[in-house]
């Protein structure tokens, strides 16, 4: 935060003079009231309190009369902030926090100039319906959300060509961005113009589901230089883990505390991407750019590290059950997706021996989701191509066949117990349920039109699909039964949530927000989100 721009602190205490990241005994309270510029109260606003000390921001919303209440904070120093989209923030610096409890009210500005608050799925809904958007949203919206003034100021189409052609030829090494006529890609966003104003979003409009008794805690990791794309909650401990793909570093954060502890990886140039736990209590993470699968015990600090995949294999995610763990399939394998090689790998755990499953379709195919099914049969999408298929891994034998959509970027899927697959549509904002024993299927809306989700994960104890809904900064938990989901808004621009991960002593909902580069998120640092007692919120 860097001015203080509308505040008013009716209580101050002392500036405690050293923090120890220990938990306290005492926690306290801080609390106040909302206003518009008008100074009329203010509803539904996000009020985040944040300890720069330990890295942590907390977010609550303001109910009905403007009121916010942040309970169990650690005494310490404080900025806060008010934000709500169509304002500017009203931010309140050096709030000291003792023992005691505090007040501070805070008073939204009509400063609007910057539009630092209109999500990416606003942007997105201002490009005219064509098919063409689909290919735009598709292959550039899995690196990027369009809320970045970096990536949607305005060009000209050979302006747009050159930055097509720098994506695939720089940064493309996943061969992500979908194959199509460049020319005609490029004309087609400058005739948009990016830069006019998108219409409001109403993130509260009425009949929106909102969780607004919501409590969503952030947790800062790395640096400028990060990327911590994938997280989990370690069921065991409470303990979030988080890979950061560049900086080669696997990151403890003790969510009691906000307190961190860095493992550096065992090899370099690994490009740290999904992390799982399994049943036994370890970590699993796989090494996307060194060709590694790695298994971390948390316990010890030890780490075992999985050779014998090919150069360029890519290695993606893990096939998991219904708790979000680790599946081993009968013989005790665990199930690899090789984003790069067209191929399943069934890795043996304890001899760390290798079994590769090739797949249907081009040798340069690209799976991406992957989950295993009651029968032991592997299911996968392709995300560029825009494929789905199944192998059967003892015979070899499989299908692939294209997406009911054209271009519509299947993501990170996964399978409920009762064998549907549940696979997030970046291009058009929507879950497919597809039934893998009949091939039933149909298609789930999200609250938010053009939000571009990334990832689901079914949970049968809350009977849901939590849904990361970028774009939309939200994510949502929708219920299979009704169509009908329940948002919880985040309030970090570009939140770009990744893999889902439940910590079940708890009922929170963990998610990495890793938009990157950290600097098109406007943020110096990698992020962690927690929803607290998100399972009991759901409605
Ligand atoms: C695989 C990830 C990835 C994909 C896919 C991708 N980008 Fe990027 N993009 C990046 C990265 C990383 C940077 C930062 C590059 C830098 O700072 O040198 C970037 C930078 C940009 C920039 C900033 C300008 C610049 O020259 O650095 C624009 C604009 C942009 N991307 C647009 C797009 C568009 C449009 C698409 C879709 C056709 C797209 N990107 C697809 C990763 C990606």
């Amino acid at each position: 935060m860097v001015s203080v721009k509308s505040f008013c602190l009716i209580r101050f205490f002392a500036i405690l003079a050293g923090i120890s990241l220990a938990a306290t005994a005492s926690a306290s309270v801080l609390s106040g009231i909302v206003h518009d510029p008008s100074g009329k109260p203010k509803a539904n606003v996000f009020v985040t309190a944040q300890n720069g000390a330990r890295k942590l921001a907390v977010t609550v919303l303001s109910d009905g009369a403007g009121r916010y209440r942040i309970d169990d904070l650690f005494p310490g120093q404080y900025e806060l902030r008010a934000r709500m989209s169509g304002f500017g923030d009203g931010v309140a610096i050096d709030v000291a926090l003792g023992e005691r409890d505090g007040m501070a009210n805070l008073k939204l500005t009509a400063d609007t100039a910057d539009r630092k608050t209109t999500p990416g799925a606003a942007w997105l809904n201002a490009l005219s319906n064509e098919p063409i958007k689909a290919t735009f949203v598709t292959s550039c919206t899995i690196c990027h959300d369009l809320a970045s003034p970096l990536t949607r100021a305005p060009r000209s189409a050979e302006g747009w060509k050159e930055i097509v052609n720098k994506m695939r030829a720089q940064n493309d090494v996943y061969s992500v961005i979908v194959q199509t006529d460049d020319d005609k890609l490029s004309a087609w966003v400058a005739a948009q113009k990016f830069g006019a104003r998108p219409a409001p979003f109403d993130a509260f409009a009425k009949g929106a589901n909102v969780a607004t008794k919501a409590r969503l805690s952030e947790y800062a990791v790395g640096d400028v230089t990060s990327w911590a794309h994938d997280m989990a909650v370690d069921p065991r401990t409470g303990v979030a883990w988080v890979g950061d793909y560049v900086r080669d570093e696997l990151i403890a954060v003790d969510p009691r505390t906000g307190e961190q502890k860095v493992y550096p990886a065992p090899v370099k140039g690994t490009g740290m991407h999904t992390l799982n736990f399994d049943r036994e209590g370890y970590l699993w993470i796989t090494f996307q750019l060194a060709d590694k699968v790695a298994r971390f015990d948390t316990r010890k600090g030890e780490w075992r590290v999985y050779e014998g995949l090919a150069k360029g294999t890519l290695v993606h995610s893990f096939a998991l059950d219904s708790e979000g763990l680790v599946k081993r399939n009968a013989e005790g394998r665990i199930t690899l997706s090789q984003f790069g090689g067209n191929r399943i790998s069934l890795l043996d755990p304890a001899s760390g021996d290798l079994k590769e499953v090739a797949l249907p379709g081009s040798a340069n195919g690209r799976p991406y989701g992957i989950a295993v099914d009651s029968r032991g049969t592997i299911w996968y999408t392709k995300y560029s191509e825009n494929l789905m298929g199944f192998v059967d891994p003892a015979s070899g034998q499989g299908k692939e066949w294209a997406m009911p959509r054209p271009d519509s970027g299947p993501h990170r899927m996964h399978i409920d117990n009762d064998d549907n697959l549940w696979i997030p549509l970046s291009g058009y904002g929507t879950i497919l349920r597809y039934n893998t024993r009949s091939g039933a299927r149909s298609e789930f809306a999200l609250p938010d039109a053009d939000a571009f989700p990334y990832a689901a994960r079914y949970d049968a104890k809350s009977n849901r699909v939590w849904v990361t809904g970028n774009g939309g900064n939200a994510i949502y938990a929708l219920d299979p039964a009704t169509g009908k989901a329940t948002t919880f808004r985040l309030p970090s621009l570009l939140s770009y949530g990744r893999m889902i991960s439940i910590d079940y002593s708890t009922g929170d909902v963990w998610t990495a927000l890793s938009s990157y580069p950290n600097k098109h998120a406007l943020r110096d640092h990698g992020l962690l989100l927690r929803v607290h007692r998100a399972l009991d919120l759901v409605r």
